[in-house]
């Protein structure tokens, strides 16, 4: 079994932090990943759009669907997947 080293970041007080169909931009380290919660978990992806890098973290939700606020590209919330 291999080992993997991980590090904890705190990026809420409570899950209810972030309301049912929204999303918010977090600080981790370094890196900002935005958070949403979707059937009863908080989802996280990397705050970078894939096409241009557009802020996920100020876009919409939908249905556990993110719209990308700068060209519409939708994502799944969860796992990154994205939707046409
Ligand atoms: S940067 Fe996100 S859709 Fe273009």
């Amino acid at each position: 079994m291999t080992a993997t080293n991980h590090i904890w970041f705190k990026v809420l007080n409570t899950r209810n932090d972030i309301a049912e169909g929204r999303v918010t931009t977090v600080s981790a380290g370094h890196r900002q990943v935005a958070l949403s919660p979707f059937e009863g978990k908080i989802c996280a992806l990397d705050n970078a759009c894939p096409h241009q890098g557009g802020p996920l973290g100020e876009g919409s939700i939908e249905n556990g669907i993110l719209r990308c606020p700068w060209h519409g590209w939708d994502y799944h919330s969860c796992t990154g997947k994205g939707h046409p």
